[in-house]
C-alpha cells in the first residue's frame, strides 16, 4: 500500500513522526509532501531531524500568505504531485491550511482522503482552523478520530460511518520523547508561555493586555516566541522582554517535552501544549474562550480564561491526580495504519 502523507506546519511535524515509523514498520510505501507552510528551521527542520522522520520526498516551498493566497497555492501545486504518486491514501493531518488544500486536491482527483485527528470542533466560526477541520472531515473517505468526544461530533454530522477511533498520535510522540532531552535552563519551577493564535495575536489591545499580564506573574515565564507572535509585537510597538517575561526561541520538541515535565504550569493557546501538559500533568491555562480538548478541562487540569484572568488561573493549586487516558495510550500510530489498511 502506498501512503501519501501532507503536512506543511508545526503540529503536523510531531504528528508524522509516529505515523512515519508505523508505516515503515508495517512494510507500506510512504511519500512525505511538506507544503512548505512552515520554512523557518526553527519550526520545520528540526522536527525532521529531532524526531526521526525521513526527509520530505516533495516539498512545495509556498512560504506564508493571506489564507486564499497560502491555501490556493498549496492545492495548485499539488495536483501534479498527486499525479505522479498515484497513492492509495492521501493522508491529512490536523487543521492547518495545508491540510484544507490537500484535502481538496486529492477528493477532486478521486483519491481516497483519510483526515487524523478528525471530529475536533471548538464551534467558534471565526477561527481558521474550524473551518479547515470541518470541510476536510466532510471530504474525507475515513475519519481518524483521536477521541470518543471527537467520535460524537462527527456522527451528530452524519458522518459516524466513516469514521474510527484511533487514540492520539501525540500521545505516541510524547511517550516516546519523554526524558530524552535536558529542559532549558530556568525551567524549573517556571511558567512556559506560548501565544501564537490569530484571535490574541492580531488584535494589538488584546495582544498588550495578554503580554502585560504575563509580565505581572509573580514567578519567571519563559515565553517560547513563535514568529507570528514577534512580527504582531513589533509592529504594535509591544516590548516582550519586560518584567517576569523572558522570550525565548521556539523550542525543538524533545527540550519542549523536557521543559514542559520541569515547569510549574504552562499558559497557552496551543491546541498541541494544552495536551502535552496533561499528559505530562503539568497545569495548564488556555487562553481562548473554548477548547477542542475538552476532557482535559473536564478532568480539571486545563483552565480557559480571557485576558485579566491569566494570574489568578496560572496561580491556582494543584488538580487532583487523575490516571484517566482520554488520548490513547501511545498506540495511536499502529492503529491509524491498520485502519488504512481496512478501509482500502
Ligand atoms: C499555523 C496554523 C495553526 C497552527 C500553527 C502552528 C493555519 C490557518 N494555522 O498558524 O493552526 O496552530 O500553524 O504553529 O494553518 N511565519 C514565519 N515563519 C514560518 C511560518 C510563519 O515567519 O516558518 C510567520 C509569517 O509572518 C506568517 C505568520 O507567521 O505570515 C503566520 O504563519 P502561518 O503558517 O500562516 O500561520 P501560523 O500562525 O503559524
Amino acid at each position: 500500500m502506498k501512503i501519501l502523507s501532507v503536512v506543511g506546519a508545526r503540529p503536523q511535524f510531531v504528528k508524522l513522526a509516529p505515523v512515519a515509523d508505523a508505516i515503515a514498520a508495517a512494510g507500506h510505501e510512504h511519500v512525505i509532501v511538506h507544503t512548505g507552510q512552515h520554512y523557518d528551521p526553527l519550526l520545520s527542520d528540526v522536527f525532521f531531524d529531532d524526531l526521526g522522520i525521513p526527509a520530505p520526498d516533495v516539498h512545495l516551498g509556498v512560504g506564508s500568505g493571506g489564507h486564499g493566497q497560502q491555501t490556493g497555492a498549496i492545492l495548485a501545486a499539488l495536483d501534479d504531485v498527486l499525479l505522479a504518486h498515484a497513492p492509495d491514501w492521501v493522508l491529512v493531518y490536523g487543521d492547518t491550511n495545508s491540510t484544507l488544500a490537500a484535502a481538496i486536491a486529492a477528493v477532486k482527483l478521486h483519491l481516497p482522503l483519510a483526515h487524523l485527528e478528525a471530529g475536533l470542533r471548538s464551534f467558534n466560526r471565526a477561527m481558521p482552523e474550524e473551518h479547515n477541520r470541518v470541510l476536510t472531515d466532510h471530504a474525507a473517505d475515513l475519519l481518524l478520530a483521536p477521541t470518543e468526544v471527537a467520535l460524537g461530533h462527527l456522527r451528530e454530522e452524519g458522518l459516524g460511518e466513516r469514521t474510527v477511533v484511533v487514540g492520539d498520535v501525540m500521545t505516541d510522540v510524547l511517550y516516546r520523547t519523554r526524558g530524552t532531552a535536558e529542559p532549558e535552563p530556568g525551567a524549573e519551577g517556571a511558567i512556559v508561555a506560548t501565544i501564537h493564535r490569530a484571535e490574541n495575536t492580531d488584535d494589538p489591545v488584546r495582544l498588550a493586555s495578554i503580554v502585560s499580564e504575563l509580565q505581572r506573574l509573580g514567578r519567571p515565564v519563559l515565553l517560547l516566541v513563535h514568529p507570528r507572535l514577534r512580527a504582531k509585537a513589533d509592529a504594535a510597538g509591544i516590548e516582550l522582554g519586560a518584567g517576569a517575561l523572558e522570550p525565548r526561541d521556539p523550542l525543538a520538541y524533545p527540550a519542549l517535552v523536557a521543559t514542559v515535565a520541569a515547569s510549574q504550569g504552562v499558559v497557552t493557546d496551543s491546541g498541541g501544549l494544552q495536551k502535552e501538559a496533561f499528559l505530562l500533568r503539568v497545569p495548564c491555562t488556555t487562553v481562548r474562550t473554548e477548547t477542542e480538548w475538552t476532557e482535559t478541562v473536564d478532568l480539571g487540569w486545563n483552565l480557559l480564561v480571557e485576558p485579566g484572568g491569566i494570574a489568578a488561573a496560572a496561580s491556582r493549586p494543584r488538580p487532583a491526580a487523575t490516571d484517566a487516558t482520554p488520548y490513547g495510550t501511545g498506540d495511536a500510530a499502529e492503529r491509524t495504519v491498520a485502519a488504512l489498511v481496512r478501509a482500502r
